[in-house]
């Protein structure tokens, strides 16, 4: 069972989970993950934790993911790794606010990211031993950040729901596709830690998620789960 640490924060109007991640809860280094809003309140959980900022990782650039991006990078001396396809958004953060948000939305500052990821990378940040997955289908160049026994999947899959495929870039069987890898690839016990709603584990949402149930039909370990339970 891994000791990985990893406190979520729930920030700004659109509720976007900020993490921070480290080996264990004694260690001194971790990660930041999405810092999307609230760039203050994030500052004090790192001040309270005690922990140093040893590197700030992006999921994907939609704005309620990296509007606390540059002042945490500011503040922590953190370097930021971004989608290579997503560098523009950081770069020029508030072309990509949608002009028809309610007030409460930003401005958000900028950010020219420090290293950009394609997937496929292998990390070692805070302790921590990273493998970097391309998951597009929510956005272009979305990433998920595997962890010993844990996912930081963004706005790739939720607790029954997955990320939407109606903005620029998005393509639902490219999601499919990015969800069916993940299913494919990781344990079902692997816990989710999503970019929105709560934390789930890759096994309840392939044998539960509504949204799978084509997938579902396709993978043989979920045909399995939907068998009827053994009786002897
Ligand atoms: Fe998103």
């Amino acid at each position: 069972m891994s000791a990985l640490d990893v406190r979520a924060f729930t920030v700004g109007p659109v509720q976007e989970n900020c993490y921070i991640v480290r080996p264990d809860a004694r260690a001194t280094g971790a990660l930041l993950v999405d810092p999307g809003d609230e760039p203050e309140r994030l500052l004090a959980a790192i001040a309270s934790l005690g922990v140093q900022i040893e590197a700030i990782l992006v999921t994907h650039c939609h704005f309620d993911h990296i509007g606390a991006v540059a002042p945490l990078a500011h503040a922590t001396g953190a370097p930021v790794y971004c989608p290579e396809i997503e560098r523009p958004m950081l770069a020029d953060v508030m072309k990509w606010v949608p002009p028809t948000l309610p007030p409460g939305f930003g401005p958000f500052e900028s950010y020219e990211a420090d290293h950009t990821l394609a997937g496929g990378e292998r990390l070692g940040l805070a302790g921590l031993d990273i493998e970097v997955l391309f998951t597009p289908g929510h956005s272009p160049g979305h990433l998920t950040y595997a962890l010993p026994g844990a996912l930081l999947s963004g706005d790739v899959l939720f607790q029954g729901s997955v990320g939407r495929v109606d903005l620029p870039g998005g393509d639902w069987a490219t999601l499919e596709r990015s969800i069916e890898g993940l299913l494919t690839a990781y344990a079902p016990e692997t816990v989710v830690y999503p970019g929105h709603m709560a934390v789930t584990t890759l096994g309840r949402e392939r044998d539960t998620n509504p949204f799978l149930s084509e997938l579902r039909r396709r993978l043989p370990r979920a045909a399995a789960a939907d068998a009827a339970p053994a009786t002897s």
